[in-house]
C-alpha cells in the first residue's frame, strides 16, 4: 500500500515539473539540473532501486532492475522529466552476471565466464588481462550493462578468505598493476568499472560487521597500495567500498578513506557506491563521500530526507554526491543511447578465455620431463571427482550465468585423447549419488553459496593395475570450490583421507607398470601439497579456469601451450604458517544474520568475528615467509615451463629518480616459452621502522621466446616507490642508503643482485586512518 502510495506520488512529480521548462541531463549544465531537482529526487538518486526479493520499504520502483537487464546487481534511480535515465550495475570478475534466460522470452542471454582473478593475476602478464578485461567489457556493453562490479582486489592475507578467488594476490603492487590492466581493458569499450571493496575485506565471516583493525602502515603498504595504484593508473569510473569497519568505522562511512584519501590525496574522480546492503547509517555514507547507496532500500532515503530537513545532513553534500552520480550517467552507454545487440560474440570471447585460461596455470612439479604428454601417449586414466564435473570458478556474485563448462573429460577428448568408459560410468554414478546426499537444504542464498564438493572414491590394486595396463597415464584432479558468504575451513585446505589414499594407490601402481601420473589442481587459491607432492610425476595449478577451464588445461597438457603463469601468493607448507592464522576466523562456524548482521550495534566481544587485529602488521604472504626464514611449499612468483631460462648481464642504471634494471633472459631449452622476470628491492636496515627482507617492486613476462633466443628485459621502479609508511611522521619515507635490486625467477631464486645508492627523501600525508592503540605484535 505504502509502496502504491509512493507511486503515485512518482507520477504525480512527473506530470506536474514535465515539460520544456525542466532542465535536461545532457542539455543543460549539471548545476542546472540539480537546482531543478526536488530534495526526495535527489534521495532517491543518491539510493538505488531496491533488489529483487528485498521489497523492504516502498523503494518506488524496485523492478527497474528486472526490466532493464534481467539478473543485474543494481539500478540508479531514473528522473524522466529530467532527462535521468537508470543506468545499470552488474556483477563481477570473471565475467558479466545476468540471468540467462527471460520470462516469455526463447532467446538466451548467456554470459562468458572467464578465468578467476586469481588465474588472471598468475599470467603476470598486463597486456593479456588488458585483453581479457576487453572481452568482458564488450559483453557489459552488448548486453546493456553500464558499469560492471568488478575488478576485485583485496589482499590474500590469509589462504581461507572465501572469495580470494576473485582477488589477485598476497602482493599489493600485483594486486594493483593487474587491476589496473582489467579496468583499462573493460573501459575501453564506453562502459564503467568498480573496483572493490575498499577496503580490507579480508574476509567473509562476519563480513558486515567486522571491524578491520590495521596500523596505518599496513593499510598504507599493504591493503590500500593496490587501489592507490589502479585509481591512478586507470581510472576507474566507480569504487565499490566494503562492508566491513576500518579501525572503528565503517568503511562507507568513512571520510578518511573515501574523500581524504581517494579524492584529495589519490585524486579519484568517479563515483563511490556502497557493496550492496553495506554499512548502517546513511547520512554518514553521504557525508563521507559515498555518493550512492546500493541497492537501496526506503529507510536509506527516508533517513537521508529526513537528515536534510532536520539539519544533519546539508543539502550541499547531497548534491556534490548527486553531481557525481550524474557525471557517471552521462559517461554510460544507457544514456548515450547505445543500441545493444544482446549479441556479443561469444565464440570469439571462448577463445579468449580458453587462451588466456592456459596462460595463468601454474606448473609446480615436473619430473623427468613427464609433461607435456608425449605423443605416444593416447588413453588416459582420468580420477577425482572435478574431472568430470570441473570447477569453472567460484560461487556467489562472482560466479557468470555460462551457457557450458568444458570439464577435464571433454577436454581430453576435445583433444583426441582416449578415457576409460567404465571409469567415467562409476564416477558419474558416484557424483551424482554424492550431490543427492549434500544436496543444499535450500533458503535464501543457497544458490549462491559455496558448493559442498563429492567425497573422493578410492580404488582397490586390482582395479588399478587393470586401469593402469589399459591406459598410457593417469591424471588425478584435486578440486576445491569456495566463495562469497562464507570463508573456506582448515579440511577445504588439506586433503581428505580419501583423497590422499587416492593419490597414493594411483601413484604406486602406476608407476609399478612404468606410468607417469600427472595431478591437476582445480582450485580457487592454496592448498596443502607438502605431504603428496613427492608421489606425481608433475603437479599443474590450473586454477579455475572458467567456461573453456578443461580445453585450456588440455592445452597446456598436451604442450599445445607451454605454461608460463607463476604464483601470485605463496603456497604454504600449513596454512597455520601465515602470520595472520594468530587472527583469522578459522573453523568459526558463525550463526551470523549474513543480512542484516549491520543493522544492529558495533559488537566487541568475539575475537576474529566481531573484530580482527591484523597484528602481523606488513608481514603478509611472502614477506612474512621470506624475512622470517619459514619453510614453504611453493614460494611467491614459482612456476615451472617446458623450457628452461638463463639470466645474464644484469645491469641497473640510475637516473630521474628511477632506477632501470635490464637483464637478457635466454630459452636455454627445448621448447619455446615465456618466462615472468619479478624485480624485488631490499632496503637497508632501518633504526625506525622494520623492513621486510625484499619486496616485489616491478614485474614483466616475455614474449615467447623460441628455444635458443634471448630478449633483454627492462624493469624501472621509481625512488618513491622505495618507501615504507612512517606512521610517527604520516610520510613516505626513502632511507638513504644502499639498496639491493634483486631480479627473481620467485621469491626463492634470485637470479641477480645489483647494489644501487639511494637518496633520502619524505613524501607527507594526511594523518588518518589511525588506530586507538598500538596492535603490531610481530617483529623481525
Ligand atoms: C558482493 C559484491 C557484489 C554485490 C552485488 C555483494 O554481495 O560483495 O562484490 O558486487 O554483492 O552483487
Amino acid at each position: 500500500m505504502k509502496k502504491q502510495l509512493f507511486s503515485m506520488a512518482l507520477v504525480a512529480t512527473t506530470f506536474m515539473a514535465c515539460g520544456p521548462s525542466a532542465p535536461q541531463l545532457g542539455k543543460a549544465s549539471l548545476d542546472d539540473v540539480i537546482a531543478a531537482m526536488t530534495l526526495e529526487e535527489k534521495a532517491h538518486l543518491v539510493v538505488g532501486t531496491g533488489m529483487e526479493g528485498f521489497e523492504n520499504g516502498d523503494s518506488a520502483v524496485v523492478g527497474e532492475t528486472r526490466s532493464l537487464v534481467p539478473g543485474a546487481a543494481g539500478t540508479t534511480y531514473p528522473i524522466p522529466r529530467l532527462g535521468i535515465p537508470a543506468i545499470v550495475l552488474a556483477d563481477g570478475p570473471a565475467g558479466l552476471r545476468i540471468n540467462p534466460t527471460r520470462e516469455g522470452d526463447t532467446a538466451t542471454y548467456y554470459c562468458t565466464h572467464f578465468p578467476i582473478g586469481t588465474l588472471l593475476a598468475s599470467t603476470w602478464d598486463q597486456e593479456l588481462v588488458e585483453n581479457v578485461g576487453k572481452a568482458i567489457g564488450n559483453e557489459v556493453l552488448e548486453y546493456g550493462a553500464d558499469v560492471l562490479l568488478a575488478p576485485a582486489l583485496n589482499i590474500q592475507r590469509h589462504p581461507l578468505c572465501g572469495r580470494n578467488f576473485e582477488y589477485y594476490s598476497e602482493d599489493p603492487l600485483v594486486s594493483g598493476k593487474i587491476a589496473a590492466a582489467y579496468v583499462r581493458g573493460v573501459q575501453s569499450n564506453g562502459v564503467g568499472t568498480s573496483i572493490k571493496h575498499f577496503a580490507v575485506n579480508n574476509q567473509e565471516t562476519n563480513r558486515m560487521a567486522n571491524d578491520a583493525q590495521v596500523s596505518p602502515r599496513a593499510l598504507r603498504e599493504i591493503y590500500l597500495k593496490g587501489f592507490e595504484i589502479t585509481v591512478k593508473e586507470s581510472e576507474p569510473w566507480t569504487v565499490m567500498s566494503s562492508y566491513n569497519y576500518v579501525n572503528g568505522v565503517y568503511a562507507s562511512e568513512n571520510p578518511e578513506l573515501q574523500t581524504t584519501l581517494l579524492r584529495d590525496e589519490w585524486g579519484f574522480k568517479g563515483m563511490v557506491m556502497t557493496d550492496w546492503f553495506g554499512g548502517k547509517d546513511a547520512v554518514e555514507q553521504m557525508k563521507a563521500g559515498n555518493d550512492m547507496l546500493q541497492p537501496g532500500y526506503d529507510k536509506q532515503y527516508q533517513d537521508i530526507v529526513a537528515g536534510v530537513k532536520d539539519g544533519k545532513l546539508e543539502e550541499a553534500v547531497l548534491d556534490r554526491n548527486v553531481k557525481r552520480i550524474l557525471e557517471l550517467i552521462l559517461q554510460t552507454p544507457r544514456f548515450k543511447g547505445y543500441h545493444f545487440s544482446n549479441k556479443p560474440d561469444l565464440q570469439a570471447h571462448a577463445a579468449v578465455t580458453r587462451q588466456s585460461a592456459a596462460e595463468g596455470m601454474v606448473l609446480l612439479k615436473n619430473d623427468n620431463g613427464a609433461l607435456p604428454l608425449p605423443t605416444d601417449v593416447k588413453s588416459v586414466a582420468l580420477f577425482g571427482c572435478t574431472s568430470y564435473n570441473f570447477i569453472a570458478g567460484g560461487t556467489g556474485s562472482g560466479n557468470v550465468n555460462r551457457a557450458y563448462t568444458v570439464s577435464l573429460l571433454d577436454g581430453l577428448k576435445n583433444a583426441g585423447y582416449k578415457t576409460d568408459d567404465k571409469l567415467k560410468a562409476d564416477y558419474e554414478a558416484h557424483i551424482a549419488a554424492e550431490e543427492e546426499r549434500l544436496k543444499p537444504e535450500g533458503g535464501k542464498f543457497s544458490a549462491f553459496m559455496p558448493v559442498v564438493l563429492p567425497d573422493e572414491m578410492t580404488f582397490d590394486a586390482a582395479r588399478l593395475k587393470e586401469l593402469a595396463a589399459q591406459t598410457d597415464v593417469a591424471l588425478i584432479t584435486i578440486g576445491r570450490g569456495s566463495g562469497e558468504f562464507l570463508d573456506r575451513e582448515s579440511a577445504n585446505f588439506y586433503l581428505s583421507k580419501e583423497n590422499l589414499q587416492l593419490v597414493q594407490d594411483v601413484c604406486r601402481v602406476f608407476h609399478a607398470t612404468g606410468k607417469k601420473v600427472v595431478v591437476v589442481l582445480n582450485v580457487g587459491g592454496a592448498i596443502e601439497t607438502v605431504s603428496w607432492k613427492a608421489w606425481p610425476d608433475a603437479i599443474l595449478c590450473a586454477w579455475q579456469g572458467g567456461q573453456e577451464g578443461g580445453n585450456s588445461v588440455v592445452d597446456v597438457l598436451s604442450g599445445k601451450a607451454s605454461p608460463s603463469g607463476k604464483l601470485t601468493m605463496t603456497f604454504p607448507v600449513k596454512f597455520e604458517d601465515h602470520a595472520s592464522s594468530t587472527n583469522f576466523p578459522i573453523n568459526l562456524k558463525s550463526d551470523i544474520d549474513i543480512v542484516n548482521a549491520n543493522k544492529g550495534e558495533k559488537k566487541h566481544s568475539v575475537k576474529d568475528v566481531d573484530y580482527t587485529r591484523y597484528e602481523e602488521d606488513i608481514f603478509v604472504g611472502y614477506r612474512y615467509f621470506d624475512s622470517f626464514g619459514k619453510q614453504v611449499s611453493y614460494p611467491f612468483g614459482y612456476g615451472l615451463s617446458y623450457t628452461t631460462f638463463e639470466y645474464a648481464n644484469p645491469s641497473i642504471e640510475a637516473g630521474n629518480g628511477t632506477y632501470t634494471v635490464a637483464v637478457d633472459v635466454k630459452n636455454t631449452g627445448k621448447m619455446a616459452g615465456k618466462e615472468v622476470v619479478q624485480l624485488y628491492v631490499a632496503a637497508p636496515n632501518s633504526a625506525q621502522m622494520d623492513k621486510p627482507e625484499k619486496e616485489l617492486k616491478a614485474f614483466a613476462k616475455t614474449k615467447t621466446l623460441e628455444p635458443g633466443e634471448t630478449a633483454t628485459v627492462t624493469l624501472t621502479v621509481n625512488a618513491a616507490d622505495l618507501a615504507s609508511y612512517d606512521e610517527a611522521s604520516s610520510s613516505w619515507v626513502v632511507d638513504a642508503g644502499t639498496y639491493k635490486f634483486l631480479v627473481g625467477a620467485s621469491s626463492r631464486d634470485i637470479k641477480a643482485a645489483l647494489d644501487a645508492d639511494v637518496a633520502a627523501s619524505a613524501k607527507k600525508t594526511n594523518d588518518i586512518l589511525k588506530l586507538q592503540e598500538s596492535i603490531v605484535t610481530l617483529k623481525r
